[in-house]
């Protein structure tokens, strides 16, 4: 398995149908199996799903029938509406016109973030596994986003030397972190290349499944104001929440 295909919002410990993380293990369990006996994959169901009920050129209608499929039929790990009117708000705060975001999926969160962009502003989205890179890709163009939103394919550590070499970002404004939690820390902090005094980095799951090395790091240096944003892991009730953490320079 490639060590970025795989997002667990669930303990190790334990695999329930039952109790609030049982919407998860029906879908990675049960439609697994079921997806490698049809050939067919929950991203590609969600594809559908949003192709015929939202409206293209909507972006909002994007994200709303991608929630709506999540509720309804079936858990996926993007970041969901509870998290992403978080993310909203610190993007409304930030206006932000080089964004960066680290795993892309099925485009949820890149839609949801540059519906709310100005024009001229950019976001690059990396995405490690290229089924869902395409997928995003065809999510971006329905919702008639594919002039700020580019997605980026390949492994976070390929890609993220790109804005500066290959597509003329200096720096960031902000940096949306939501791909392997083990990749937290080294994709985004070490270099800091790519930030500036003020950059916002906004990490998802920071409780569950858990970013602590990233946590133990920006809330002890001086070099970060950090905010914890409380919420719970999309779509169920397992509390989780957004590290918010910005660069002082
Ligand atoms: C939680 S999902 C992203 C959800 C998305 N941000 C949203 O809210 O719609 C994590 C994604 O990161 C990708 N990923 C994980 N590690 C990665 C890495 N090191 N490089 C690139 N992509 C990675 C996975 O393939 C997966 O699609």
């Amino acid at each position: 398995m490639n060590n970025y295909s795989r997002h667990s919002p669930c303990p190790q410990r334990a695999y329930s149908l039952e109790g609030p993380t049982g919407p998860f293990w029906n879908e990675t369990i049960l439609e697994s199996a079921a997806d490698l006996l049809r050939g067919d994959s929950k991203e590609r169901r969600i594809l559908g799903w949003v192709l015929q009920r939202a409206e293209r050129g909507n972006p909002q209608g994007v994200p709303d029938a991608v929630d709506d499929y999540c509720r309804r039929k079936g858990w996926a790990m993007n970041v969901g509406d509870e998290k992403g009117s978080i993310g909203d708000g610190a993007v409304r705060a930030c206006r932000p016109t080089a964004l960066l975001e680290l795993g892309t999926y099925c485009g949820y969160s890149a839609v949801r973030t540059a519906r709310l962009l100005a024009p001229g502003a950019r976001l690059l989205t990396v995405e490690g596994h290229p089924d869902f890179a395409a997928i995003a890709r065809r999510l971006i163009l329905f919702a008639g986003l594919q002039d700020k939103v580019q997605v980026l394919e390949g492994t976070s550590h390929q890609v993220i030397p790109q804005p500066r070499k290959k597509r003329d970002v200096a720096t960031l404004d902000l940096v949306f972190i939501d791909h392997s939690k083990d990749r937290y820390l080294p994709d985004t902090v070490p270099d800091g290349g790519l930030l500036r005094p003020g950059t916002v980095l906004l990490a998802d799951n920071v409780i569950f499944p858990g970013a602590p090395d990233l946590l133990r790091y920006v809330r002890g240096s001086r070099r970060f104001s950090c905010t914890h944003h409380p919420a719970h892991v999309e779509y169920l009730t397992v509390p989780d929440g957004l590290e918010e953490a910005v660069f002082l320079g």
